[in-house]
């Protein structure tokens, strides 16, 4: 369980919280560089960290980011004429460029220098890896974008998907880094077979050990199960979270990938899917097949507050119960639950929109979720007190691997040392 106070603080991303101070200090991934195609193209709705933003590519192919309301008299500038290196507001005219500088004024007399009074709200922008980044926090503390293998390949080694989660971001980010409900929530089994009897069926037994040696970009985790014939072997999977709030799925070969999971503001989330192949571009099957199982549909989304934004809802959502299927559920699947994703979120969705944690009862399995918690509240208060994190800082900690392997090892110490430290640093 987590205080109510705690919880607050690990859940509040919005200006002026602590949690949402330090999310600040980190490069932000906003939206899929596709997203906004070529230049002058309409500029598109975001909400990041509970700021209402809009993106627009200007004439010379950069990206701005600024804020959704015209400081005239905040009409939206999701309205605007996206022209001329800049994005003007339809209302009474005024343009501004990427930096947030007002270039024009046309409402004002001709002599008048309000126009160089006046700035919109703009945040720096990279493009990274397919993906939009911003960064929201003080300008003279920019940090380095997170070196991720998957950013750096070319762009036909990689995909990237977005969609958009109902929930606080911290219930993704502790499905991700949950290896014990894999051997429940997305096994299959045979009809006739109990569902439970199938978990422990084969090598791959139910509880994992799970070990955990932190690091400066967050934490390295090790789940142990026994493995071979008698038991003699140890399947690892070995996978790390990293700051703030990333993943990296173990696999060894395609699909390679992890999770983004930020948030657009407490309870919503802007999510990431990359998949990538270090080795060779993807081919045409691994594209469709990767676009295909989601079913995501670009729309717009009214939030609680009246707001909206421009985003991507799943075809299987938490208004149809993820499309559930109760007869697949008793033959042939624990969920009846179509897709791993889709069965993940809609564990992590039906926790509410901001889970109370102050309900939970943790087990011995939920030693990587309490670590995360405790890490992101520690930095959290730190920052308050003016200790930076190191993370944001430090892109290159973010060159790390994780790996699925079965070796004769079984303690986690003697097996990072054969595998694990040097197997899961890139170059
Ligand atoms: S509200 Fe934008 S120019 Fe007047
Ligand atoms: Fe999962």
């Amino acid at each position: 369980m987590l205080s109510a106070y705690d919880n607050d603080i690990l859940t509040q991303t919005g200006p002026g919280t602590p949690m949402g101070d330090l999310f600040r200090r980190f490069w932000i991934p906003v939206a899929l560089a596709e997203e906004l195609p070529e230049p002058d193209c309409p500029p598109i709705r975001l909400k990041v960290l509970s700021e209402n933003l809009v993106a627009f590519r200007d004439t010379n192919g950069n990206v701005g980011l600024v804020d959704n309301f015209c400081p005239h008299r905040r009409a939206s500038l999701f309205f605007g004429r996206n022209e001329e290196c800049g994005l003007r507001c339809v209302y009474h005219g005024w343009k501004f460029d990427i930096d947030g500088n007002c270039v024009d004024m046309p409402s004002e007399p001709a002599e008048s220098n309000f126009k160089d009074k006046v700035k919109i709200t703009a945040y720096p922008t990279q493009e990274f890896g397919s993906v939009i980044w911003a960064y929201m926090g003080p300008a003279d503390l920019k940090p380095e974008l997170p070196q991720f293998e998957w950013a750096r390949v070319p762009d036909s080694h990689r995909m990237v998907t977005r969609w958009t989660q109902d929930s606080n971001f911290m219930q993704a980010v502790e499905g991700e880094i949950d290896s014990a409900h894999i051997n429940y929530l997305h096994s299959t089994f045979e009809k006739g077979q109990r569902a439970t009897e199938a978990q422990f069926a084969g090598s791959k037994k139910g509880a994992p050990d799970l070990t955990i040696k932190e690091t400066d970009y967050g934490f390295i985790y090790g789940a142990r199960r026994d493995a071979g014939e008698t038991g003699d072997a140890s399947w690892w999977r070995v996978t790390q979270w990293l700051l703030p709030a990333y993943s990296l799925i173990a696999n060894n070969s395609w699909p390679r990938g992890g999770h983004m999971y930020f948030p657009q503001d407490d309870e919503h989330i802007s999510a990431f899917e990359y998949s990538y192949n270090p080795e060779a571009p993807l081919t045409q099957e691994q594209r469709s097949l990767g676009r295909s199982k989601f079913k995501i549909f670009p729309t717009t989304h009214t939030l609680p507050d009246g707001s909206i934004t421009d985003t991507f809802r799943m075809e299987a959502n938490p208004e149809n119960d993820f499309l559930m299927d109760r007869t697949v559920q008793r033959e042939r699947s624990f969920t009846g639950i179509e897709g791993i994703r889709h069965q993940d979120m809609a564990m992590t969705q039906s926790m509410g929109l901001i889970s109370n944690r102050e309900g939970e009862h943790l087990g011995t399995t939920d030693k990587a979720i309490i670590t995360a918690r405790r890490r992101l509240i520690q930095m959290a208060k730190d920052l308050q007190e003016g200790i930076e994190p190191v993370a944001a800082t430090h892109g290159d900690l973010y060159k790390v691997r994780s790996i699925d392997f079965t070796a004769p090892q079984s303690d986690f110490t003697d097996f990072l040392e054969a595998n694990g430290e040097l197997a899961v640093a890139t170059e």
